[in-house]
């Protein structure tokens, strides 16, 4: 016996001698009461804390430990809830009582601070300039989640004003909480602008999450932070309490280890608000229950897939995980889906141009499109915000003017590694409204009609699978047209991060994008626990030469 344990330590020694080079992760999460809370889902939560053996305040005990040991070096989260611990008393209580309000009783979840919670946290969009302001009420999503027994547990840090201040500046950095860090390679992009929300979902430091997209949002940060990103169609989620960027393109998403997670928390938010009439659209559009879509491998056979390869794929800056990428349309092949190569958009052609025209325009802060995309976002912006800040109860700032003067006048804070080069131009009120209106009319068409619907009626495919890129078309076509995109794990780059695989689908196809999205996601199973590479990096500001301007 004793020899066999003295062989068993010095195998051990060996194995952890030649391990040492693997990193280690420096975060390991352990049990709460009991139960494994890493990677828990929301069914699995429910079903624990229904038994008994677990409550909600025991739960959000365990996240906030975790959010304490880790947010100091990732910074997903900018404030956490100061009355967290009473709401989650008051609805294991209920829950004692037999009531149970919905799948998201009891569930703490993460809100990106550019939406409005009406309780003691601050909403400012990472923006020293809101500390203080009072808003009216909550947003109406944050309301749905509360009536469906949600804890809003925290603000999650984004891209300060959502991307809108300058081209040339760091993803995820805002003043009030700092440079959210990429959980698998803390020197990495995040990506944006909900780059809070999406991190600390893949860390485990809070069950679900929420953010908002006007393009690439949701997406971008869903897949560098290797999970399920869903972004609705515009008319699904609310926007009133939202502070804005386009109200064209604006909209809520959701974010979860797994589909169901994410389709979860679609179900609560949604719905109609008479203070966004665009809402009304979803009338008779919506299922019950978006829950009942998330399927196995097994829905995919016989379900025709399109490749829009021309521009699309073909100029993806993800091309280097080709490899990965194309490994991965084999096996939906092999789990017998009909993969439609060449599924291109009529329009493409014209609402994309070459390559060294796209970098000039990133460079130059006008994107693609012909510019139209930028006109109706700055176009937009102005009015949008300046009537946000106009229903504010109180406020040190109530117009775009009076930020931007903010800005100017705490240099040290707002200014120190960034300009507001984006909030200038706007203000500016550069674009007249002939010009908005006939680029809001030529995005549409060439993104709609003559692009993703003609291109799923023309090769009679469900969906169209692209790269989930970190800044391409891959957001900006579904952006401009208002239409859905989720994005799915399919796998690592050499520096260890994720990088994902997204679908689209024409106006409130949500439930499509759902089924086929959760069959590709059991087919790869690609996603991986983040380790935390390079977790005392020090490299703040991350600089994003490529100049993605607003998302
Ligand atoms: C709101 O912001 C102020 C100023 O930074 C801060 O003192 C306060 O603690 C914040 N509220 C919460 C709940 O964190
Ligand atoms: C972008 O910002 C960085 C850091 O503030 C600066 O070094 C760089 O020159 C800027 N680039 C441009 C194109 O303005
Ligand atoms: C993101 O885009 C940039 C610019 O095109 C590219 O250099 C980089 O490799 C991309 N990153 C990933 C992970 O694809
Ligand atoms: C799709 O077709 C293009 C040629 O049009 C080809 O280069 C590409 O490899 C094909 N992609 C797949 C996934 O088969
Ligand atoms: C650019 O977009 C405008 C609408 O905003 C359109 O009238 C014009 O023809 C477009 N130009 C090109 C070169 O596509
Ligand atoms: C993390 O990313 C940096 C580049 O930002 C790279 O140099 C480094 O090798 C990566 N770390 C690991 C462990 O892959």
């Amino acid at each position: 016996m004793r020899s066999f344990t003295a062989l068993s330590l010095a195998v051990m020694a060996c194995v952890l001698s030649t391990g040492a080079e693997a990193a280690t992760n420096p975060f390991p999460m352990p049990k709460c009461h009991g139960f494994t809370l890493e990677e828990a889902t929301i069914d699995s939560i429910q079903a624990r804390l229904k038994s008994g053996r677990l409550t909600s305040h025991q739960l959000v005990e365990c996240y906030v430990d975790r959010v304490e040991k880790i947010n100091p070096y990732m910074k997903g989260v900018i404030e956490l809830n100061p009355d967290l611990y009473k709401i989650a008393d008051d609805l294991d209580k209920e829950r004692h009582h037999g009531k149970v309000r919905s799948a998201m009783h009891g569930i703490p979840i993460l809100v990106k601070d550019n939406i409005a919670t009406a309780d003691k946290m601050n909403t400012t969009c990472g923006s020293d300039a809101l500390i203080g302001s009072i808003v009216p009420r909550d947003s109406h999503v944050v309301a749905l989640l509360r009536q469906a027994g949600a804890i809003i547990m925290g603000k999650a840090n984004l891209a300060e004003w959502a991307d809108i201040r300058s081209d040339n500046y760091s993803e995820g950095w805002s003043a009030r909480g700092g440079q959210t860090r990429n959980a698998y390679n803390l020197t990495q992009d995040p990506a944006g602008s909900s780059s809070g929300s999406a991190h600390s979902v893949s860390s485990n430091l809070v069950t679900v999450a929420i953010g908002t997209e006007t393009d690439g949002s949701v997406i971008g940060p869903a897949q560098r932070a290797g999970i399920i990103g869903i972004k609705p169609t515009v008319g699904i989620t609310s926007r009133n309490g939202v502070i804005p960027e386009s109200h064209s393109q604006d909209t809520v998403g959701t974010f979860g280890r797994t589909f169901k997670d994410a389709a979860h928390v679609l179900n609560a938010i949604r719905g109609i608000d008479k203070r966004d009439p665009v809402t009304e659209e979803q009338k008779g559009r919506v299922p019950h229950d978006y829950t009942k879509f998330v399927s196995s491998k097994k829905a995919l056979k016989g379900v025709r897939i399109g490749i829009p390869w021309k521009r699309v794929w073909q100029s993806s800056t993800t091309v280097n995980q080709l490899p990965q990428l194309f490994s991965a349309i084999d096996e939906l092949k092999k789990a017998g889906a009909i993969i439609v190569n060449n599924t291109d958009l009529p329009s493409i052609e014209i609402i994309s141009s070459d390559p060294p025209a796209w970098n000039w325009m990133y460079k130059n802060g006008l994107g693609l499109n012909n510019e139209s995309e930028f006109t109706v976002v700055c176009y937009e912006f102005k009015r949008d915000l300046n009537n946000y800040l106009s229903e504010l109860k109180s406020s040190p700032v109530r117009t775009l003017s009076d930020i931007i003067q903010y800005n100017l006048d705490h240099q040290d804070t707002e200014m120190k590694y960034f300009k507001q080069e984006l909030l200038v131009q706007c203000d500016s009120d550069p674009f007249t409204e002939e010009e908005y209106t006939a680029a809001a009319a030529y995005i549409h068409k060439t993104t709609r009609e003559q692009g993703i619907d003609a291109a799923l009626k023309n090769h009679k495919v469900e969906a169209l699978l692209v790269p989930s890129d970190n800044w391409s078309l891959c957001t900006q076509i579904p952006a401009q047209a208002g239409y859905p995109i989720v994005t799915i794990p399919a796998g690592i780059d050499p520096f260890g991060v994720p990088f994902g695989i997204s679908l689209w689908g024409t106006a409130y196809s949500e439930p499509t994008l759902i089924k086929l999205g959760s069959a590709i996601d059991d087919t790869l199973r690609r996603r991986k626990l983040p380790q935390f590479l390079e977790h005392t990096a020090t490299n703040i500001p991350v600089n994003n030469e490529y100049g993605f301007y607003f998302s």
